[in-house]
């Protein structure tokens, strides 16, 4: 019999996990608000404590509403098993837990999401896993710094806020090598335009707060692996450890989001190039990176990772802070806001803002400019976005021009 071929990636955001004849013909997956479930005997509940069966629990360990979110993105990201949280912390804090016990060391990215170098410093150092920063973006740094002691690599790429972008591939095959666990942070790009998996990656953690959900409406996270680790992460890290439990209506509220999200990334990634070369054109702009750019330099890597650039942008304006300071209080449409992937454009400083967690001398030695600004493009007409960053560039310009 012929195998019937593998559905696209819009069809799959769209309908697996779940089947509408299990449910009434309900054409959306049913919102189970139960905290718990009842055994039908005792041995069954017994038997479902000592794993055997496939019913629920207790909604900390599983609820048949995320059971359909997460086999759902399980197959979006060629993933065997997923789990999801309460938010991007909740996942990357329970994946993080599972697998790291004093004595084993973390190999990071020197440059992160604020709230994850917070926890790798002031949390897991302070139990005794030894962390260390290094530009992965540089493969030779990693076989120079690995040992028998890493037990974890850890990064996103791109990499927020600076957009660096770091090679899965070149990385995941010196951390097997090793016999470390490769962890992508698949945040800024979604599976939509980079699958960290198939480039030999063990696990992706998301803040499906982002892209994922689309709406600026909810706090979710998502991590994704073999189905070996995800048990792991759900019995141990999950339950045991965090408690970071997604509640059901924000997953249902997730799985309306996921099934526009190629649309949404193909019109995020296209407005945002033209964004970006508008800004780079620009007088008053002294520096852009984004992904998709002929001159960014990275731009092959980007290529074989990437499906597109993806909808932020990070640039630094002429005049510094100050100047950058007076353009985002000049923007009107676009919102001074941090988070990302919104249908509405976002702009925030890193520095005062999302990166306020790292000491200016570390901001110093970790890439992460003082006066970087993040644009996260949203789905508003790209001749809209254009008109205000423009009019706020203008507005900047002529105080530069006053104070000379
Ligand atoms: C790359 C990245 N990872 C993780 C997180 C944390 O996610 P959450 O805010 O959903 O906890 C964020 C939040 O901005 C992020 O940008």
């Amino acid at each position: 019999m012929k195998k019937p071929s593998r559905q696209g990636f819009s069809t799959r955001a769209i309908h697996t996990g779940y089947n509408d004849r299990e449910a009434k013909g309900a054409l959306n997956p049913p919102l189970y608000l139960s905290s718990t479930f009842t055994f039908k005997n005792t041995r069954e509940g017994s038997g479902l404590f000592a794993g055997e069966g496939d019913g629920h629990i207790y909604s900390r360990i599983s609820n048949p509403t995320l059971e359909v979110l997460e086999k759902r993105f399980a197959d979006l990201e060629g993933a065997e098993a997923a789990v999801s949280f309460a938010s991007g912390m909740g996942a990357i804090t329970s994946v993080l837990w599972t697998f790291l016990s004093a004595g084993d060391e973390i190999i990071t990215d020197k440059t992160l999401y604020g709230c994850t170098y917070a926890f790798l410093q002031h949390g897991l150092s302070r139990f005794g896993v030894k962390v260390s920063c290094i530009d992965l973006s540089d493969p030779e740094q990693l076989r120079a710094a690995i040992s028998q002691q890493t037990k974890i690599v850890y990064f996103e790429s791109p990499v927020n806020p600076n957009m660096k972008l770091v090679d899965i591939e070149a990385i995941s095959k010196i951390a097997r090598e090793q016999g470390a666990l490769t962890i992508v942070d698949n945040t800024y790009c979604t599976p939509y335009l980079q699958q960290p998996l198939a480039l030999g990656a063990d696990m992706v953690v998301h803040s499906a707060t982002k892209f994922l959900s689309g709406h600026g409406d909810l706090i979710a996270g998502l991590a994704a692996g073999s189905a070996e680790n995800m048990l792991r992460v759900r019995m141990e890290g999950l339950k045991d450890m965090t408690g970071a439990v997604l509640d059901p209506l924000s997953a249902h509220q997730l799985m309306r989001g996921l099934k526009t999200l190629s649309i949404r990334m193909d019109r995020h990634g296209e407005t945002a190039i033209k964004i970006a070369r508008q800004l780079q054109s620009h007088l008053m702009v002294k520096n852009v990176w984004y992904p998709g750019l002929d001159d960014f330099a990275q731009n092959d890597l980007a290529e074989r990772q990437m499906r597109n650039g993806g909808g932020v942008i990070a640039l630094e304006l002429v005049g510094g802070f100050d100047q950058a300071t007076r353009f985002m209080d000049a923007l009107c449409m676009i919102k001074r806001a941090v988070s990302l992937g919104d249908a509405d454009s976002l702009i925030q400083h890193p520095a005062s803002m999302t990166h306020s967690t790292y000491t200016p001398e570390e901001r110093a030695s970790h890439d992460i400019s003082e006066s970087l600004l993040r644009l996260s493009v949203g789905l508003e007409d790209a001749d809209d976005i254009w008109k205000d960053l423009e009019q706020a560039l203008a507005g900047a310009k002529q105080s530069l021009v006053r104070a000379a």
